[in-house]
């Protein structure tokens, strides 16, 4: 079974995930949403919450699957005999720093990374934009599922704060 490791920090996921993970679910036999463990930065959503809006997201998908992971990406990999990285380029701008990682992921590992072209409708999109405009009342409708719209409108009634990244 060819399986390939989508990691991230998914803080939270938007509709622009989404539609990769749907993509890139049609090449691979099995697709791993990994979110990572980073005690060290600080996120709005606890790693729980992301995974619970990440496992609503992609249940309709049959063949992805979410999980976490903490350390270097290539010891996960290693870890699961997991051979390909799946990542989503939206823009030139993203693209140096993913070929950094990609290079050096596979001079550690031996591991190749995939990349998927965003859809263009979601090509501006991140989930640092949809935090900030949710954040100012401004309207995220279409642009995070709905598990996640919800979360949004719970914590703009008063519980949504920052985290550190728990296990
Ligand atoms: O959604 P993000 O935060 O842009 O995802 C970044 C991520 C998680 C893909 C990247 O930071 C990562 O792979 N971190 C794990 C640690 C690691 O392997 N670092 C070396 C990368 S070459």
């Amino acid at each position: 079974m060819r399986t390939a490791v989508w990691p991230g920090s998914f803080d939270p996921v938007t509709n622009g995930h989404l539609d990769v993970f749907a993509r890139a679910s049609e090449i691979a036999d099995e697709v791993v949403v990994a979110v990572l463990i980073n005690k060290t930065k600080s996120s709005l959503f606890t790693v729980e919450e992301r995974i619970e809006m990440l496992e609503e997201t992609v249940a309709p998908l049959g063949n992805v699957r979410i999980d976490s992971f903490h350390g270097l990406l290539v010891d996960y990999c290693r870890d699961h005999g997991i051979k390909a990285i799946v990542k989503g380029l939206r823009a030139v701008s993203d693209f140096d720093y993913e070929l950094q990682m990609a290079q050096m992921n596979y001079r550690l590992a031996g591991v190749e990374t995939l990349f998927v072209s965003t859809n263009p409708l979601y090509s501006y999109l991140s989930s640092s934009l949809v935090k900030e405009v949710a954040r100012f009342g401004g309207d995220v409708s279409g642009l995070v599922p709905d598990a996640v719209l919800q979360r949004l409108h719970e914590g703009l009634s008063g519980t949504m704060g920052t985290h550190s990244t728990q296990a």
